[in-house]
Parts: C-alpha cells; sequence; structure tokens
C-alpha cells in the first residue's frame, strides 16, 4: 500500500488514542462517515489504522515512525530494524545424556608435566566405579611454546605434547572402551588458536586447521567442547574455570566460583582442590567445587599452594554428587 497521507494518519491516529480498544473497522467505519473527503472507502480508512498498528505487512513496518499506536511492538520493531544475527558464539551447553550416572572428571594434566599417580588413581577408582563417562576438563596438553610467556627453545615441542596425549587418549579408550570420553578445552588448548590470531591473522580463516583436528579423535569417539561452552551433568556444570574474567583462586576457588556462578559449578584451571556450600534465601543449596591439577608443580610457580584430585560424579535424580578425591 501507499505510505498514509499526514492528514489520514494523523485523523485515523487521534481516533485510535480516543479509543484505544475499538475495532479496527469500528473505527475505520466512523473515520470514513466523519472525513469522506480524506478517506476513499471504509477499506481505505481500515489500512491506515492496520498501517499504525503496525499490522499491515513486513514493508509497511520497515516504513512506520511512529510506534505510539502499535499493538504489536515486538514484531514491528524485528521488521524495522531487521537486525542481523548477532556475532556471537555457540554458548549452548553439552548435555550429558541422562543415562550416564557415573563419571570420572579430571583436568589440568599438561602433558608433558602430568602426574602419573594422580592419573593413575583416577582411572583406577573409574574402573571400580564401572563409569560410564570421563571428563578431561582442560588444559590436557601443556601447549608451552604457544605460551605468551617467556619460553625455554628445549622444552618438549608441541608434537611432543601430542603424540603423548594421543597415546593416553588410545589407552584410556582400551581400558572404557564404552564409555564417553569428553575432551574440554581449557585456557591451554586455546592457547593454539590465540597465538594463529596473534602472528598469522590473515590464515586463521574458518575453516583452517584447529588444535583438535590433529587428532583423529573421531577413532576413539573422542567428543571435544570448546568454545568456552559448558557441560551439564544433572544439576551441576562443568567448566575449566578460565570461562570468567577475574580469577577466582586466590584464597579458595571454590567459594571465588560460587560467588561467579551462583549455581552447581565445578572447575579445574586453579589447581587446588576446595569445595563451598551456600544457601540462597529461597533456601536452595549452591555448591561449588573446584579441582586440584593431574600434573606435577610447574616450574613458574615451583613451590605454589597446588595439589592434585580427581572428581568421581554420581547423579541420582538428577542431582549430581561430587566426590572430590584428593590425591597424596
Ligand atoms: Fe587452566
Amino acid at each position: 500500500m501507499p505510505k498514509p497521507t499526514q492528514e489520514q494518519g494523523r485523523l485515523a491516529k487521534k481516533l485510535i488514542e480516543e479509543y484505544p480498544t475499538a475495532g479496527k473497522l469500528t473505527l475505520a467505519k466512523r473515520l470514513y462517515r466523519d472525513f469522506p473527503q480524506v478517506y476513499s472507502s471504509v477499506e481505505a480508512a481500515r489500512t491506515v489504522i492496520r498501517y499504525h498498528k503496525g499490522e499491515q505487512g513486513e514493508q509497511s513496518r520497515r516504513s512506520i515512525i511512529d510506534l505510539s499506536h502499535v499493538d504489536d511492538l515486538d514484531k514491528v520493531l524485528a521488521d524495522k530494524f531487521a537486525l542481523p544475527e548477532p556475532a556471537v558464539m555457540d554458548r549452548e551447553p553439552y548435555i550429558l545424556p541422562k543415562a550416564n550416572t557415573k563419571g570420572i572428571v579430571m583436568g589440568d594434566i599438561h602433558f608433558p608435566y602430568q602426574n602419573n599417580k594422580a592419573i593413575y588413581e583416577a582411572i583406577e577408582y573409574g574402573v571400580k566405579k564401572s563409569i560410564s563417562y570421563f571428563i578431561i576438563n582442560g588444559d590436557a596438553i601443556d601447549n608451552y611454546h604457544s605460551s605468551r610467556f617467556t619460553k625455554d627453545p628445549k622444552k618438549p615441542d608441541l608434537d611432543y605434547e601430542l603424540e603423548m596425549f594421543w597415546q593416553f587418549l588410545i589407552d584410556l579408550r582400551d581400558v572404557f572402551p564404552n564409555a564417553k570420553i569428553i575432551w574440554k578445552f581449557g585456557n591451554h588448548e586455546e592457547r593454539y588458536d590465540t597465538y594463529w590470531k596473534q602472528y598469522a591473522p590473515l590464515l586463521y580463516a574458518p575453516g583452517s586447521e584447529k588444535l583438535d583436528d590433529y587428532l583423529p579423535l573421531g577413532d576413539l569417539n573422542v567428543e571435544v567442547v570448546k568454545d568456552k561452552r559448558r557441560i551439564t551433568v544433572g544439576d551441576l556444570n562443568i567448566l575449566h574455570g578460565h570461562e570468567y574474567t577475574g580469577g577466582a583462586g586466590q584464597v579458595n576457588p571454590a567459594r571465588g566460583m560460587f560467588l561467579k556462578a551462583r549455581c552447581n559449578t565445578l572447575v579445574n584451571h586453579f589447581h587446588r582442590s576446595s569445595s563451598h556450600k551456600g544457601r540462597t534465601t529461597n533456601g536452595d543449596i549452591i555448591r561449588c567445587y573446584s579441582l586440584g591439577s593431574m600434573c606435577a608443580p610447574q616450574d613458574y610457580s615451583p613451590y605454589g599452594d597446588q595439589d592434585c584430585s580427581f572428581g568421581y560424579l554420581h547423579t541420582v535424580e538428577g542431582v549430581t554428587y561430587v566426590n572430590n578425591r584428593e590425591v597424596e
């Protein structure tokens, strides 16, 4: 339809304001009766009313200026602005299927600086409990040479680290042939992308090789969760721990996460095991946990206050219980 004239619009809007609940046809009849010199027919008047209410089709909604008489403002705004999809990343959680009620979570292995004893204990516990899933919760490899810190060129390279991790995955699949094995990326995996973005941004294109492309993970049915997506197991969110800015590990990492996440959460990243429980005003209990690492003390902080632990998770009727098992 052609855009209504100023006079047609003014009279129609005045009548809508006067009788905001009246039907469009009723208003149109009144307009045509009172102003036959302005509207050629009842239908012509009804079309003008529909235009100002934002009901005259997408094209008309794009040209509408005065939004004060619109009934469905959401619809009109969507057509008028027609904003493209936001350039944000997919943050949908990876939701573990309910059938999986027992599993192991461990992270911060930092191959090739791993703590073998801690790894063996976690696997042994998983075998004893007949787990159905195994989550490697970030920083599986150290990715030392992609670090932004000062580097020792004599340290093992990425190829060596990936080889170690791949052999570990092969052995893990042997021990748990039917379990879900999930590798969530932490900040050390993300170092790979960060390095490319920083030093070769033109080569960092959609479809270019990513860290997980180096390993034939599909052959072992290992699933990857990256881009800071969380894993949800029952009522528990699992994050690596670097997904929030500002850190959380100064005193009690679990309490730090409690203040940030405000829901049941388990993290790695801080290399220190801790737990914190709090009650909301509604009486709901929120539980947060941080796991220790699966690696030896690292050169940048050889005497740091760190420990090793893994989590045994057991879900009953949607509630996930965490047994944070420290390794001495
Ligand atoms: Fe980390």
